[in-house]
């Protein structure tokens, strides 16, 4: 079956629905979503968007609070770019229905969470993100030209690759002209045809045991990119946030650690180790409302130096009124598994929280393939540098939508996109799966790995320990891959295993610590020479 359309967006996260809410206002968009459409982890997002709303704050402040988390790597202009952009934005969503939570009749109610200068967190209680999510949902629903194609997975790009044998592909100058894509409920690979291609499709969280991110954040969007061969950058920054609530129940395969967000700290909570101690005091001046790093490093090295399996978030010194009313959500969740935050101390550790590197784009959210657009946590803007300031996610990802909407109106009206005939899926010698036991053991052991050697603290021995590890994976996966009729866990477990590679390979490039990522080899920052993004491309060489 082919679908030919004006635009494809893969995903419906925040950057998904805000790309093709632009577009619908002068193209037609089909939208496809591996799930139902709310599941992503937009609509987990707790804290907020951060935005400079209030005329004590300014400008320059977001900017230098961004610049000092992301380490050095921040591209400055960028930055600029999004902080001033954010306000209109955030506007914008007020305007399509959004109720964010305000401190009087008419003034939003900014918070404030660490790395920020300035109370300036717009946000929905603690559920900023399904209110995002339902406004976005419902402004979709409304437009004749976008359609929605839920329980449909993006599989791999359509590009030259597609024309010719791969081996005699180019690897520059190369376009994109949709994806292939599984329909899971009619189990058959459609073939969506389009001028421009966005990917959304979020982050990779799933590639560790402990993550705050949902069952979809399988990197799926990096890695179709990556074998399409298109320019991606700095994966090696993962994002551990230091609060996730502490289970000690057994794990489920893709299990979603709950979040105690940051403005839990930016109200007033305490870290303290088992003996009670406010441990932060040994670590940084700013205490509890250091950058995340900091705070995550902070945590890991009292875990190490105690054998606890969790340190402690204490809230109880506040009132129990105001919790309840700020964190509802949280408070409600503490409670079902019997912590009354307004009493108890709360158990917490650190889970992969978000990827800060991703697919290249540039300001219009143009990727290195022509025709193929990012948005969202998938992309990297330069934005994050070395470390994500909290809440500059959701305010990224609404910028950067906006802009891809308009270099994809530029690419329409040139009007010089010729769309090709590309074969339909190949499903010739496919044997229908039988051993799906493969699969969730295969993910279960990538997750293990990565969670041991490429965790907060890593090492080169613990790194090529994981990379040996991953090619065994990786050939494993492939040849299941390729004798198959495809399934959704086996496209997901392909895409967790390239997304491995390529945060493996990232960090064995920078040999140095910063931000994110924090080496016992190279434990100090390099100063000598320019600093730099490490950048890795799929060449297809000719032969
Ligand atoms: P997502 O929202 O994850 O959406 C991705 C979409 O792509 C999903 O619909 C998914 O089903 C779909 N998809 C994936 N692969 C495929 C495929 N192959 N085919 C088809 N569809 C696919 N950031 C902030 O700025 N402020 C916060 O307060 C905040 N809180 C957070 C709390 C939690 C628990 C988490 C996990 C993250 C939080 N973040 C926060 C980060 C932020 O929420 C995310 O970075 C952001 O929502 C990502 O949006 P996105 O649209 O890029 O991806
Ligand atoms: C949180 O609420 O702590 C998450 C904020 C973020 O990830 O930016």
């Amino acid at each position: 079956m082919e679908i030919v359309t004006e635009v494809l967006v893969i995903g419906s996260g925040i950057g998904g629905l805000y790309t093709a809410a632009q577009i619908s206002k002068y193209a037609e968009v089909t939208l496809v979503t591996k799930k139902e459409k709310s599941e992503s982890s937009t609509n987990y997002a707790q804290g907020g968007i951060a935005s400079v709303l209030d005329s004590r704050d300014s400008f320059d402040n977001h900017i230098n609070d961004t610049l000092i988390a992301g380490a050095g790597l921040c591209h400055k202009d960028i930055v600029e770019m999004i902080v001033k952009e954010g306000p209109a934005h955030i506007k914008e969503l007020i305007n399509l229905g959004a109720r964010f939570t305000l401190s009087d009749s008419s003034n939003l109610d900014l918070v404030r969470e660490g790395g920020h200068s300035f109370p300036r967190i717009v946000h929905a209680k603690d559920l900023t993100g399904k209110e995002v999510e339902r406004t976005l949902i419902e402004y979709i629903s409304a437009q004749k030209n976008v359609a929605v194609l839920e329980n449909h997975l993006a599989i791999d790009l359509l590009t030259e690759h597609n024309l010719t044998n791969l081996k005699d592909s180019p690897s520059e100058n190369l376009h994109c002209w949709g994806a292939y894509v599984l329909d899971i409920n009619g189990e058959r690979v459609i073939k969506i045809k389009a001028k421009a291609t966005v990917i959304a499709t979020g982050g990779m969280g799933q590639v560790y045991l402990h993550t705050t991110n949902p069952g979809i954040a399988t990197g799926d969007g990096v890695a179709m990119a990556y074998r399409a061969g298109a320019r991606l950058s700095n994966l090696e920054f993962i994002q551990f946030h230091p609060t996730s609530l502490y289970n000690s129940g057994a794990h489920s395969i893709r299990e979603q650690a709950f979040l105690i967000s940051e403005a839990v700290r930016g109200f007033g909570g305490i870290l303290r180790n088992q003996t009670g101690e406010r441990f932060m005091t040994k670590y940084d001046s700013r205490l509890e409302l250091a950058p995340r790093d900091i705070v995550a490093r902070a945590i890991d090295s009292e875990l190490k130096i105690s054998g606890e399996d969790f340190v402690y978030l204490d809230i109880t010194h506040k009132s129990s009124s105001e919790i309840k009313d700020h964190f509802p959500n949280i408070y409600e969740r503490c409670l079902k598994e019997g912590i009354d935050a307004t009493t108890a101390f709360i158990p917490v550790v650190p889970a992969a929280h978000y990827i800060c590197g991703g697919i290249i784009v540039d300001s219009f959210s143009r990727t290195s393939i022509n025709g193929l657009y990012a948005t969202g946590e998938v992309s990297m803007t330069g934005v994050h540098g070395a470390n994500r300031l909290a809440s500059n996610s959701l305010l990224e990802a609404l910028v950067f939508a906006s802009r891809a909407a308009q270099g994809i109106s530029e690419q329409i009206k040139e009007n010089s996109t010729v769309l090709p005939d590309i074969p339909d899926w190949d499903e010739t010698n496919v044997i229908s799966p039988d051993e799906k036991i493969m699969i969730s053991h295969g993910e279960r052991e990538l997750k293990q790995l990565m969670s041991d050697y490429v965790g907060i603290v890593r090492s080169n021995l613990r790194l090529s320990r994981a990379a040996r590890r991953i090619k065994t994976l990786n050939l494993e996966v492939e040849e299941i891959y390729k004798k198959t009729k495809v399934f959704a866990a086996l496209l997901e477990l392909r895409n967790l295993v390239t997304s491995a590679y390529l945060i493996v390979k990232c960090a064995t490039l920078r040999k140095e610590s910063r931000g994110l990522h924090y080496s016992l080899d190279y434990p100090e920052l390099n100063k000598a020479g320019k600093i730099k993004d490490t950048i890795i491309q799929n060449k297809y060489q000719k032969s």
